[in-house]
């Protein structure tokens, strides 16, 4: 059995980081562990432009100890009028690594996505000219469609239309949810990958009504039937460079979440590697762990390898029952409950 692994340090290929003192309050939780993460740009206004994007990576390396290292790569959030020039901005920036599709209205402050995808077609050739990666939330907003069937309906509608009239646009689907999702990916050319989170892999729908309505295990995508989980699984630990980390993690004060009309967002930035290292050895696939955290990401980025290393050690502890968040609190996954895997400082 192994005790302890060392894998080159992660990188955290999604994340939710907030702004302000809710921010400073989680920051450090994603510096411990990872060199670099995709910072999603769903703030409220959204982060629509390069000095926008600019501004708010130095509000998070002013929220972090000087020493940490981490790095954020910036993103913009898509919207019907992002204009072919931004994407230049951005590409001279050399801090603006891609952009966030999200459809209007599928979650958390997206109000300000794009409505039609014909929209954004100049600016999606002028992304696929420069190799900026487009990352996508993939559900459909139809008020008709089941809720556990928005991603699949996503796919048919959305996306394989748009991976074949854009060749040469590279896609992050993020965080799939759906043994549709998998096969998408490994169908579609090496230009298209996948993001998967811990929750997406440890859980299954049942979750969300074990022993009542348990606000913390809402997310967007929602958590899927108990064989969609086994397809993520599955391909996490398969090796294939298409599928890596990227938590999602996505903070919420505890008053947002436990409510009669509760926000989506998982927080598992607190244990992040700690949980997927967790799924990986239960599946008997610890040696699969460093290829999804630490080199599939960066590889398809066009990014280097992090040069740092990362020590896991198996031994439990207890996650705190919430941590502090601005002036709320944010009650993280497994709150109160074991881990089995812990970093060494
Ligand atoms: O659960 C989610 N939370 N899904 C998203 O797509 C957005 C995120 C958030 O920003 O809270
Ligand atoms: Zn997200």
């Amino acid at each position: 059995m192994t005790d302890s692994m060392t894998i080159t340090r992660p990188d955290d290929w999604h994340l939710h980081l907030r702004d302000g003192a809710a921010m400073a309050s989680v920051a450090r939780h994603t510096a411990e562990r990872f060199a670099r993460a995709i910072i999603m740009p769903n703030l409220k206004p959204p982060v629509t432009t390069t000095a926008q994007a600019l501004a708010y990576r130095q509000r998070i390396l002013d929220a972090l100890p000087d020493d940490t290292g981490f790095e954020p790569l910036m993103t913009l959030y898509l919207t019907d009028n992002t204009e072919p020039a931004e994407i230049a901005r951005a590409c001279e920036s050399g801090k603006v690594m891609a952009v966030k599709y999200y459809p209007a209205g599928a979650t958390t402050n997206s109000d300000a996505g794009v409505s039609r995808i014909e929209n954004t077609y100049a600016t999606l050739d002028a992304m696929a000219e420069a190799g900026v990666p487009l990352l996508v939330h993939g559900e459909v907003v139809d008020g008709d469609v089941d809720v556990f069937d928005r991603e699949a309906a996503f796919i048919d509608h959305v996306l394989l239309p748009l991976t074949r009239r854009f060749e040469r646009l590279k896609i992050v689907f993020e965080h799939i949810t759906t043994s549709q999702a998998v096969d998408f990916v490994l169908d579609a050319s090496e230009r298209v990958a996948a993001t998967i989170t811990p929750q997406h892999l440890l859980l299954n729908r049942n979750a969300l009504f074990s022993g009542g309505l348990r606000p913390h295990h809402y997310c967007l995508p929602v958590l899927k039937r108990e064989r969609h989980r086994q397809a993520l699984l599955d391909v996490a630990i398969s090796g294939s460079p298409k599928f890596f980390l990227g938590t999602d993690s996505a903070p919420h004060a505890r008053a947002a979440k436990q409510s009669a009309c509760g926000c989506a967002g998982i927080y598992s930035a607190h244990a992040a590697i700690e949980l997927y290292a967790e799924i990986f050895d239960q599946a008997g696939a610890l040696d699969q762990l460093e290829g999804f955290a630490s080199h599939h990401g960066p590889d398809f980025y066009g990014l280097p390898r992090n040069s740092g290393t990362l020590t896991l050690r198996r031994e439990e502890w207890q996650a705190p029952a919430s941590y502090d968040f601005g002036d709320d609190t944010v009650v993280p996954l497994r709150a109160g409950q074991s881990l089995h895997w812990r970093i060494q400082a």
